[in-house]
């Protein structure tokens, strides 16, 4: 590398090098990525500024105008389950596993004290193991059971938390079944864990009754194909993950989550649903797994993430779930509505030409001009941004 590559992974960003080197292993630097916020938010009768960490134009937009636009009724209501994360304990080579089922039953009540025994502090606050379930799986390898934790997590994500329950109450297991206890680790599947938000989009706001019947047919499109299904979640997640990005948590967890709860009826199906009310306006609904924390992890170590939540003003976990399942709704809307209205590629290019002409050289008070006149010309690369800054700076 040369020297300048060098210097420009040593630059200290806002996380140190020294503390993300405590984060992760073979640091050699951080990644900038683009913070903005999302406006206009009311949830449950709250205002909220929505911290959004992400490489994408248009989503911190689209999320504050879709939000501007639930506002006028009332804006978004939601709520949440209980923030139970499943853990599980994997037993094979077990002779009689109806037999060993009903063991491991009957020992329950043992056993879930000794997964609390693990963490004395979460329990104090009101959380812990609550409930074992068994399972008997016919797999590949043989018939096996699969034991679930459900653990109250309160506010942490709650990996760690139900990863040392698991560890610590597979041995007993192993000696009430006589098998073997194998895979002992949280399910990213947090189907106990979910978040649900709804909101009515007023039609005369949204572009009329043509907007509300385009986005009901796209919405149906994805109900019944997988391949739009796919991206009318990815829409979803714009919003989701971005708050995950910016709040310190684990964004590959609420992907895993989200998706496999979208396949959970057998068929992979929108984390939204949307219909026309009875007065012609359009609703839309979500529920999503939510398994984010606000302390522990990078949202406690990652000091950027600590000014996120911050602004978030979330109190607990599940508001901060709740929150994310709205951002999620608010940018599936706005996808939907910016792709039967004008097509998608109108307001993307037009921030996507402003990035090419800074990239190009333009000062940001030159970029919307070089912008402006390469969406105009349909040309939008680098060495047309190139000619045209040129030409400006020339007179
Ligand atoms: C792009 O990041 C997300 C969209 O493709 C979502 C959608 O198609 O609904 C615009």
């Amino acid at each position: 590398m040369s020297d300048d590559e060098v210097r420009l992974l040593k630059k200290q960003g806002t996380l140190k090098l020294e503390q993300a080197d405590h984060m992760i292993e073979n640091v050699i630097g951080t990644v900038g990525m683009p913070l903005g916020v999302a406006v206009n938010f009311l949830i449950n009768g709250k205002d909220y500024l929505i911290p959004m960490a992400l490489e994408e134009p248009s989503v911190v937009a689209a999320a504050s105008n879709a939000a501007k636009m639930v506002r006028e009724r009332g804006g978004f209501k939601a709520e949440s389950t209980e923030p139970l994360m499943i853990g599980l304990v994997q037993i094979v080579d077990v002779k009689n596993t109806t037999k060993a089922k009903a063991d491991i039953t009957v020992k329950k009540g043992e056993l879930i004290q000794l997964a609390n025994q693990q963490d004395p502090v979460l329990v104090k606050l009101g959380g812990g193991a609550k409930e074992i379930e068994v399972k008997v799986l016919d797999t590949s390898t043989g018939p096996m059971l699969v034991v679930h934790l459900i653990v109250n997590v309160l506010d942490a994500m709650g990996a760690n938390a139900v990863n040392t329950m698991c560890e610590a109450i597979a041995p007993k297991i192993e000696q009430i079944t006589r098998g073997k206890a194998r895979m002992k680790i949280i399910s990213n599947l947090a189907a106990l864990r979910l978040a649900r938000a709804e909101a009515v989009f007023p039609k005369d706001v949204i572009g009329g009754e043509e907007v509300v019947e385009g986005i009901v047919q796209s919405y149906a499109l994805a109900a019944a194909d997988p391949y739009r299904c796919a991206t009318h979640n990815k829409g979803v997640m714009n919003g989701v993950i971005a708050i995950a990005l910016a709040t310190g948590n684990d964004s590959r967890a609420l992907e895993a989550g989200a998706h496999s709860f979208a396949a959970m009826k057998g068929k992979y199906q929108p984390l939204t649903t949307w219909k026309r009310t009875k007065d012609g306006d359009l609703f839309g609904r979500i529920e999503i797994p939510v398994p984010v924390g606000i302390i522990g992890g990078a949202t406690a170590s990652n000091p950027t993430a600590k000014v996120c939540l911050k602004i978030l003003g979330v109190k607990s976990a599940r508001e901060l779930g709740e929150v994310m399942a709205c951002v999620g709704l608010a940018n599936n809307f706005a996808a939907m509505r910016a792709i039967v209205a004008e097509g998608i590629q109108r307001g993307h290019m037009r921030l996507h030409a402003r990035n090419i002409a800074i990239m190009a050289g333009a000062t940001a008070d030159l970029a919307d001009r070089v912008a402006e006149q390469m969406v105009k010309e349909k040309r939008i690369r680098v060495d047309r941004a190139k000619e045209i800054l040129e030409k400006l700076t020339k007179k």
